[in-house]
């Protein structure tokens, strides 16, 4: 197992301060594990801060605020494994926020979470998909979280839907710095949430790279 792997499966994620440096970020990649393409069909995509964007996008609905916790596509029937930001231009003062999802998973009871049925605010492809806050694949966990594409679905969904908002409100995140170009982060999506702080208008030259994987090798 690499060292990635064991340091992503103990804490949740990893900063690797210039591990990218001097390499493309798709090369970079696909020395990790396995990647795979976003619905747009694009490996690498570009995160920039955006004062107006499409309505269905995080910019769109954020704009330059703040981005609450989430977790990528929650409400994909299986989201992205692991995510990669990596920097192209960063500011301390807009760091990456972590949160463990298992410490929200011990709070609200796995077993309550796992029946908390939510669905995509939108239907997929047509269809009105029922999810779980808390679902498997395989032997893994799986804990989704966004306040924004997932709804609740049942009583279980409501009142779970609530108890997160209010224990992600409160909790404390840490925070993921990237300054330097090839400074990466890589998070198990499957776990923790994350989020952006506000990004002030001298900031709106930051700018990330992003890359989904099924695995670390
Ligand atoms: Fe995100």
């Amino acid at each position: 197992m690499s060292e990635l792997r064991i340091l992503v499966g103990v804490a949740g994620y990893a900063v690797l301060p210039r591990m990218a440096a001097g390499q493309s970020t798709d090369q970079f990649a696909a020395g990790l594990g396995e990647t795979m393409l976003s619905r747009s069909g694009k490996l690498v995509q570009e995160l920039t801060p955006k004062a107006t964007s499409t309505p269905n996008t995080y910019s769109g609905l954020f704009g330059l605020g703040r981005f609450p916790f989430h977790t990528d596509l929650a409400h994909w029937p299986v989201p992205p494994r692991y995510l990669l930001l990596r920097c192209i231009r960063g500011y301390a003062d807009i760091p990456t926020m972590i949160l463990d999802g298992r410490a929200i998973v011990s709070e609200i009871g796995a077993e309550l979470m796992g029946r908390a049925l939510v669905r995509p605010r939108r239907p997929q492809c047509g269809e009105v998909r029922m999810l779980r806050l808390r679902d498997s694949a395989g032997a893994d966990e799986i804990i989704r979280w966004d306040a924004e594409y997932l709804k609740p679905a049942s009583y279980v969904g409501e009142l779970a839907f609530s108890s997160i908002q209010s224990i992600v409100r409160e909790a404390t995140a840490t925070p993921a710095v990237m300054v330097n170009d090839g400074d990466v982060v890589v998070i198990d999506n499957w776990r923790m949430l994350h989020a952006r702080p506000a990004v002030a208008p001298n900031r709106r030259d930051r700018k990330l790279q992003r890359v989904y994987l099924r695995s670390l090798v």
